[in-house]
């Protein structure tokens, strides 16, 4: 891999509903002019638009139309390709593979694997290739998590070196998004992200993340299925993919779009004031084929994030997916509590209301129309859940096997004094 050349098109294929074999959408190219700025060119095949059953890539930026779409946004990626592409952990191991330090972005979507979030997929050949049904599985997680100790803990480990390495890299390779070691298995009812351990982490991250599935689920939200596999002394959170469904021939594939795509954003610190929830309500409600549903839905998600202190909400930790032509919000993943010391004042990773990020009450209620809830719904809805969270956490928590000293490390996170605080005259 190391001596080809950056490609510089390819094309970009589609699993349509009902099918489990891909079929070419169309064509990507991203050039670099002199001055180094890159852009983006997607066009539609002709013989994908005379298909009765084609349907968008995504519901932002390229819709279906024979025409030439141009972007110079994210490093001239569309943001529905760059979301079917690696994120830090990924590339990370695309490049230690690679042996080079940076590839480009075309590099990127076309050198990881197929288990991809969503219906995308990536190739050099005008016709896809035939899926590959090669998944690890849930007995290979011991393998997997000694791989990902020795990625996470030894930098400088030379890239390619030997055989075995090159394997080790190909078995944990994955162009599932976001920076935790991760790799996709498969078992007998589908297809599960796995959520590795790292050395650092401040508590057993796989029961913690599993429970607050579990209580964003008892408080009414729709989630991820999720579930603790003990694998030697560590455990390891399988979340089920929501995107794939095991069908006789492979999979079924759902579209999916990340926030960050639907808001037009970057993910860059210049780019955060686009960061916003209330934004996103107003997108989600353009596209959604049940806005009323979905927006209520988000206002939930943004109330359980401020009462569990999940200050990691950025707009890739949510998303649209479209299992045949409708876009609908997806279920909540990726639900991190965190304890700040600060018992006033928490932050949101995105804009919640007319107080900004504020983790609090009255700054979701103030934007609370925005999500089309009128004011008593929205209290009825925030008072519930922090009730419910309040009188729960522990329970659930111990049930799902969070040990006492974890319980203890993640206790502040719930339902926090600032949360509650009026922000009249602020
Ligand atoms: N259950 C699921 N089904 C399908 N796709 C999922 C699922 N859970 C997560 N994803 C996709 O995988 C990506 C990575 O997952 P996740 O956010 O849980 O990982 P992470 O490493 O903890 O992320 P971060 O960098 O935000 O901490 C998500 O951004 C989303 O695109
Ligand atoms: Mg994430």
């Amino acid at each position: 891999m190391n001596s080809r050349p950056s490609a510089t098109e390819c094309y970009v294929y589609i699993t349509l509903t009902g099918q489990t074999e891909p079929v070419t959408a169309g064509r990507f190219e991203l050039t670099t002019d002199r001055r180094g700025n890159a852009l983006g060119r997607y066009v539609y095949a002709h013989s994908y638009l005379d298909r009765s059953d084609c349907v968008e890539i995504d519901p932002v930026e390229l819709k279906l139309a024979d025409r030439v779409y141009e972007t110079t946004a994210l490093k001239g990626v569309f943001g529905a390709l760059r979301d079917a592409g690696p994120d830090y952990w990924g590339r990370r191991v695309i490049e230690r593979h690679a042996g080079k330090p940076q590839l480009s972005e075309l590099d990127y979507l076309l050198y990881s694997p197929d288990d991809r979030a969503g219906a995308l997929g990536f190739g050099l050949g005008q016709r896809p290739p035939a899926p590959k049904r090669d998944f690890n599985t849930t007995l290979d997680l011991a393998k997997l998590q000694a791989i990902a100790d020795a990625i996470v803990e030894d930098e400088e480990l030379p890239a390619g070196a030997d055989a075995s390495q090159v394997e080790d890299l190909m078995l944990i390779g994955t162009s599932m998004g976001g920076a935790r070691p991760k790799a996709v298995v498969e078992d007998t009812d589908g297809l599960w992200l796995a959520k590795l351990n790292r050395p650092d982490d401040k508590w057993n991250n796989a029961r913690v993340e599993h429970t607050m599935l579990v209580l964003a689920r008892s408080c009414g939200l729709a989630t991820a299925e999720s579930k603790v596999i003990p694998v030697g002394n560590r455990d390891v959170l399988l979340v089920k993919r929501f995107d794939r469904e095991k069908a006789k021939r492979g999979y079924l594939r759902a579209r999916m779009v990340s926030a960050l795509t639907l808001l037009r954003a970057e993910d860059t610190p210049q780019s955060r004031d686009k960061w916003s929830y209330v934004a996103l309500s107003e997108e989600l409600r353009r596209v959604s084929s049940e806005p009323k549903k979905d927006a209520a839905e988000l206002f939930r998600r943004v109330c359980f994030n401020a009462l569990i202190s999940n200050i990691d909400d950025h707009p890739r930790n949510h998303a649209i997916i479209a299992k045949e032509r409708d876009w609908r919000l997806s279920p909540a993943y990726d639900l991190t509590p965190s304890a700040p010391v600060s018992l006033e004042r928490r932050d949101l990773a995105m804009i919640a209301g007319d107080h900004g990020r504020y983790a609090n009450a009255e700054n979701l209620l103030s934007q609370c129309a925005r999500f089309l809830l009128n004011r008593p719904e929205a209290e009825t809805m925030v008072a519930k859940m922090e009730e419910c969270l309040r009188d729960t956490w522990y329970t659930v928590a111990r049930r799902e096997g969070v040990s006492e000293k974890d319980c203890e490390q993640i206790k502040g996170s719930f339902a926090y004094a600032g949360f509650g605080y009026s922000v009249a005259g602020d």
